[in-house]
Protein backbone atom coordinates (compact mmCIF):
# COMPACT_ATOMS: atom_id res chain seq x y z
CA UNK A 1 0.00 0.00 0.00
CA UNK A 2 0.88 3.74 -0.47
CA UNK A 3 1.00 6.30 2.04
CA UNK A 4 1.45 9.67 1.74
CA UNK A 5 2.42 12.18 4.42
CA UNK A 6 1.20 15.67 4.29
CA UNK A 7 2.87 18.22 6.41
CA UNK A 8 0.44 21.79 6.96
CA UNK A 9 2.96 24.08 8.57
CA UNK A 10 3.85 27.66 7.12
CA UNK A 11 7.44 26.79 8.07
CA UNK A 12 10.00 23.68 6.52
CA UNK A 13 10.50 22.26 9.88
CA UNK A 14 8.77 21.51 13.18
CA UNK A 15 6.56 19.40 15.16
CA UNK A 16 3.97 18.44 11.99
CA UNK A 17 7.29 17.27 9.77
CA UNK A 18 8.86 15.47 12.37
CA UNK A 19 5.77 13.70 13.59
CA UNK A 20 5.28 12.73 10.23
CA UNK A 21 8.28 11.91 9.25
CA UNK A 22 8.25 9.39 12.05
CA UNK A 23 5.01 7.89 11.01
CA UNK A 24 6.54 7.32 7.22
CA UNK A 25 9.56 5.54 8.35
CA UNK A 26 7.66 3.04 10.94
CA UNK A 27 5.29 2.29 7.65
CA UNK A 28 7.98 2.00 5.02
CA UNK A 29 9.87 -0.38 7.59
CA UNK A 30 6.62 -2.50 7.60
CA UNK A 31 6.36 -2.41 3.81
CA UNK A 32 4.51 0.25 2.71
CA UNK A 33 5.69 2.53 0.09
CA UNK A 34 5.69 6.43 1.96
CA UNK A 35 5.41 9.85 0.38
CA UNK A 36 6.44 13.00 1.94
CA UNK A 37 4.61 16.11 0.83
CA UNK A 38 5.44 19.16 2.86
CA UNK A 39 3.10 22.16 1.64
CA UNK A 40 6.05 24.67 2.74
CA UNK A 41 7.92 23.54 -0.83
CA UNK A 42 4.48 24.76 -2.79
CA UNK A 43 2.35 27.26 -3.81
CA UNK A 44 -1.67 26.73 -2.17
CA UNK A 45 -3.74 29.59 -2.69
CA UNK A 46 -7.08 30.13 -1.46
CA UNK A 47 -10.30 30.48 -3.81
CA UNK A 48 -10.01 34.32 -5.01
CA UNK A 49 -10.29 36.74 -8.02
CA UNK A 50 -12.53 34.74 -10.16
CA UNK A 51 -15.50 34.27 -11.42
CA UNK A 52 -16.61 30.58 -10.28
CA UNK A 53 -15.21 28.76 -13.21
CA UNK A 54 -15.53 25.54 -11.45
CA UNK A 55 -19.33 25.89 -11.36
CA UNK A 56 -19.25 27.51 -14.77
CA UNK A 57 -21.51 24.41 -16.03
CA UNK A 58 -24.35 25.41 -13.38
CA UNK A 59 -24.41 29.02 -13.78
CA UNK A 60 -23.37 29.28 -17.45
CA UNK A 61 -23.93 26.12 -18.84
CA UNK A 62 -20.45 25.66 -20.23
CA UNK A 63 -16.84 24.33 -19.04
CA UNK A 64 -14.60 26.91 -17.95
CA UNK A 65 -10.92 26.53 -16.57
CA UNK A 66 -10.31 27.29 -12.65
CA UNK A 67 -7.80 30.84 -13.58
CA UNK A 68 -5.76 29.79 -10.52
CA UNK A 69 -2.50 29.17 -11.05
CA UNK A 70 -0.72 27.07 -8.54
CA UNK A 71 0.48 23.90 -7.17
CA UNK A 72 -2.73 22.54 -6.01
CA UNK A 73 -3.48 20.29 -9.39
CA UNK A 74 0.32 19.40 -9.17
CA UNK A 75 -0.08 18.22 -5.99
CA UNK A 76 -3.17 16.32 -6.31
CA UNK A 77 -1.47 14.76 -9.19
CA UNK A 78 0.95 13.29 -7.20
CA UNK A 79 -1.53 12.14 -4.57
CA UNK A 80 -4.24 10.56 -7.07
CA UNK A 81 -2.30 6.81 -6.79
CA UNK A 82 -1.87 6.65 -3.01
CA UNK A 83 -3.76 4.63 -1.22
CA UNK A 84 -3.93 6.24 2.10
CA UNK A 85 -3.26 10.39 3.33
CA UNK A 86 -1.93 10.77 6.73
CA UNK A 87 -2.27 14.92 7.73
CA UNK A 88 0.16 16.70 10.34
CA UNK A 89 -1.77 20.14 11.21
CA UNK A 90 -1.30 23.07 13.89
CA UNK A 91 -3.88 25.16 15.51
CA UNK A 92 -3.00 28.40 14.43
CA UNK A 93 -5.05 31.41 16.11
CA UNK A 94 -7.72 28.76 17.47
CA UNK A 95 -8.08 27.57 14.41
CA UNK A 96 -6.73 24.88 11.11
CA UNK A 97 -3.90 27.17 9.19
CA UNK A 98 -5.33 29.41 6.52
CA UNK A 99 -2.72 26.82 4.12
CA UNK A 100 -5.28 23.68 4.81
CA UNK A 101 -8.35 25.75 4.29
CA UNK A 102 -6.72 26.91 0.79
CA UNK A 103 -6.07 23.53 0.22
CA UNK A 104 -9.61 21.77 0.79
CA UNK A 105 -10.99 24.59 -1.16
CA UNK A 106 -9.00 24.18 -4.21
CA UNK A 107 -8.84 20.51 -3.82
CA UNK A 108 -11.99 20.19 -4.04
CA UNK A 109 -12.66 22.35 -7.29
CA UNK A 110 -10.20 21.42 -9.55
CA UNK A 111 -12.46 20.23 -12.20
CA UNK A 112 -10.72 19.98 -15.83
CA UNK A 113 -7.52 20.00 -14.25
CA UNK A 114 -8.06 16.38 -13.16
CA UNK A 115 -10.10 13.88 -14.32
CA UNK A 116 -11.09 12.80 -11.00
CA UNK A 117 -13.22 15.41 -9.38
CA UNK A 118 -15.91 15.58 -11.93
CA UNK A 119 -18.26 17.31 -9.55
CA UNK A 120 -17.84 17.98 -5.86
CA UNK A 121 -19.34 14.88 -4.81
CA UNK A 122 -16.70 12.94 -6.54
CA UNK A 123 -14.13 14.74 -4.00
CA UNK A 124 -16.36 13.46 -1.52
CA UNK A 125 -16.17 9.72 -2.30
CA UNK A 126 -12.42 9.59 -3.85
CA UNK A 127 -10.23 12.34 -2.23
CA UNK A 128 -12.00 12.14 1.54
CA UNK A 129 -12.41 9.08 1.86
CA UNK A 130 -8.17 8.02 1.43
CA UNK A 131 -7.87 10.07 4.19
CA UNK A 132 -6.92 7.75 7.13
CA UNK A 133 -5.54 9.91 10.13
CA UNK A 134 -4.78 13.00 11.35
CA UNK A 135 -2.03 14.54 13.54
CA UNK A 136 -2.90 17.52 15.19
CA UNK A 137 -0.74 19.93 16.99
CA UNK A 138 -1.59 22.26 19.64
CA UNK A 139 -2.91 23.20 23.20
CA UNK A 140 -6.70 22.71 24.62
CA UNK A 141 -6.05 25.50 26.31
CA UNK A 142 -5.13 27.80 23.33
CA UNK A 143 -8.13 26.46 21.29
CA UNK A 144 -6.37 23.62 19.43
CA UNK A 145 -9.77 21.39 20.04
CA UNK A 146 -11.59 23.75 18.00
CA UNK A 147 -9.01 23.22 14.95
CA UNK A 148 -9.68 19.43 15.44
CA UNK A 149 -13.24 19.70 15.14
CA UNK A 150 -13.03 22.20 12.07
CA UNK A 151 -10.84 19.25 10.66
CA UNK A 152 -13.21 16.69 11.37
CA UNK A 153 -16.24 18.46 10.13
CA UNK A 154 -15.57 18.07 6.22
CA UNK A 155 -16.00 14.08 7.54
CA UNK A 156 -19.77 14.64 8.33
CA UNK A 157 -20.50 12.53 4.85
CA UNK A 158 -17.37 10.13 4.93
CA UNK A 159 -16.06 7.33 7.31
CA UNK A 160 -14.18 9.57 10.06
CA UNK A 161 -10.41 9.08 10.35
CA UNK A 162 -8.42 8.72 13.29
CA UNK A 163 -7.12 11.63 15.23
CA UNK A 164 -4.47 13.02 17.85
CA UNK A 165 -3.92 16.19 19.83
CA UNK A 166 -0.09 16.75 20.69
CA UNK A 167 -0.38 19.32 23.34
CA UNK A 168 3.04 20.76 23.58
CA UNK A 169 1.99 21.74 27.21
CA UNK A 170 1.25 18.09 28.59
CA UNK A 171 5.02 17.55 27.99
CA UNK A 172 6.34 20.68 30.08
CA UNK A 173 7.35 21.85 26.31
CA UNK A 174 6.35 25.08 23.83
CA UNK A 175 5.45 24.01 20.87
CA UNK A 176 6.75 26.69 18.98
CA UNK A 177 10.58 25.04 19.39
CA UNK A 178 9.18 22.19 17.45
CA UNK A 179 11.45 19.88 19.23
CA UNK A 180 8.18 17.58 20.46
CA UNK A 181 9.08 14.67 18.31
CA UNK A 182 12.15 14.45 20.99
CA UNK A 183 9.88 13.42 24.03
CA UNK A 184 9.34 9.35 24.73
CA UNK A 185 5.94 9.65 25.44
CA UNK A 186 5.00 11.53 21.92
CA UNK A 187 7.03 9.32 20.34
CA UNK A 188 4.59 5.93 21.87
CA UNK A 189 1.72 8.42 21.32
CA UNK A 190 2.59 8.47 17.59
CA UNK A 191 2.62 4.49 18.07
CA UNK A 192 -0.50 3.73 19.65
CA UNK A 193 -1.93 6.26 16.65
CA UNK A 194 0.45 4.13 13.98
CA UNK A 195 -1.64 1.26 15.66
CA UNK A 196 -4.94 1.92 14.95
CA UNK A 197 -4.30 3.28 11.25
CA UNK A 198 -2.75 -0.44 11.05
CA UNK A 199 -6.46 -2.03 12.76
CA UNK A 200 -8.20 0.06 10.27
CA UNK A 201 -5.87 -0.98 7.34
CA UNK A 202 -6.37 -4.97 8.08
CA UNK A 203 -10.04 -4.41 8.60
CA UNK A 204 -10.37 -3.20 4.90
CA UNK A 205 -8.36 -5.78 3.44
CA UNK A 206 -10.10 -8.51 4.67
C1 LIG B 1 0.63 31.98 13.54
C2 LIG B 1 0.63 30.98 14.66
C3 LIG B 1 -0.50 30.87 15.46
C4 LIG B 1 -0.55 29.90 16.47
N1 LIG B 1 -1.68 29.78 17.22
C5 LIG B 1 -1.79 28.79 18.14
C6 LIG B 1 -2.99 28.58 18.86
O1 LIG B 1 -3.98 29.30 18.73
N2 LIG B 1 -3.06 27.54 19.71
C7 LIG B 1 -2.00 26.70 19.91
O2 LIG B 1 -2.12 25.75 20.70
N3 LIG B 1 -0.83 26.86 19.23
C8 LIG B 1 -0.70 27.88 18.36
N4 LIG B 1 0.47 28.06 17.64
C9 LIG B 1 1.57 27.12 17.87
C10 LIG B 1 1.65 26.05 16.78
O3 LIG B 1 0.45 25.31 16.71
C11 LIG B 1 2.81 25.12 17.09
O4 LIG B 1 4.00 25.87 17.15
C12 LIG B 1 2.99 23.98 16.09
O5 LIG B 1 4.06 23.19 16.54
C13 LIG B 1 3.31 24.49 14.72
O6 LIG B 1 3.59 23.43 13.83
P1 LIG B 1 5.07 23.19 13.29
O7 LIG B 1 5.93 23.00 14.51
O8 LIG B 1 5.01 22.00 12.44
O9 LIG B 1 5.48 24.43 12.55
C14 LIG B 1 0.56 29.05 16.68
C15 LIG B 1 1.70 29.18 15.87
C16 LIG B 1 1.74 30.14 14.88
C17 LIG B 1 2.98 30.24 14.01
Amino acid sequence: MKVAGIVVSARKEGNCLHCVKYCLDKLNKIGFDTLLVNFYEYNITPCSHCNYECYAEVIRNQKEECPIQDDVPKIYEMLENMDLFLFAIPCYGGHVPALYRAWNERVAHIPGKTDIFKKFEDFQRVYLRKIWGFIVIGNLTAAADITLHEILSDFYNAPPPEAILLQAREYGRVSLKGDLIEEKAVKERLDRFLNLLLKRIKRIKM
